[in-house]
């Protein structure tokens, strides 16, 4: 796992954050929560690389031997395959945007 501060061009107009070459694979899926309740993930992966950016509001983010909250959207956690995450205490207004390195397969998920 790693967190990157992506940049930020802030002006007059509001802020513009860019995700382009902090990225260390090509982005083949897109996917977003919103809504969410309970607690999600419980897996990790086989080739999938993801990044996670917490676009509205605040989730808990659990790895084997971490927990990290994400809250800032110029924050983005990379996490490698072998990254096991379990994400929890969801924000009601939480957006939580995904993305992936791989098109999606159950067989590329290992689940508790
Ligand atoms: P799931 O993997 O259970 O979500 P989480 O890891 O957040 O707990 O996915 C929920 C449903 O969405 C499941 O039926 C599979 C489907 N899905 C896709 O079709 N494409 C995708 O890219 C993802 C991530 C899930």
């Amino acid at each position: 796992m790693k967190l990157i501060e992506l940049p930020t061009h802030s002006d007059a107009r509001g802020d513009l954050t860019v995700i382009e070459s902090c990225l260390p694979f090509m982005i083949r899926r897109v996917f977003f929560i919103t809504k969410p309740v309970g607690v999600r993930g419980g897996h990790y992966h086989i080739k999938t690389v993801q990044a996670l950016i917490c676009l509205q509001g605040s989730i808990l983010i659990e790895l084997r031997d971490d927990l990290v909250r994400l809250d800032d959207k110029r924050q983005c956690m990379i996490l490698q395959p072998s990254d096991w995450h379990s994400m929890y205490e969801f924000s009601e207004d939480c957006i939580l945007l995904v993305l992936a390195s791989e098109h999606y397969s159950e067989n590329d998920y290992v689940r508790d």
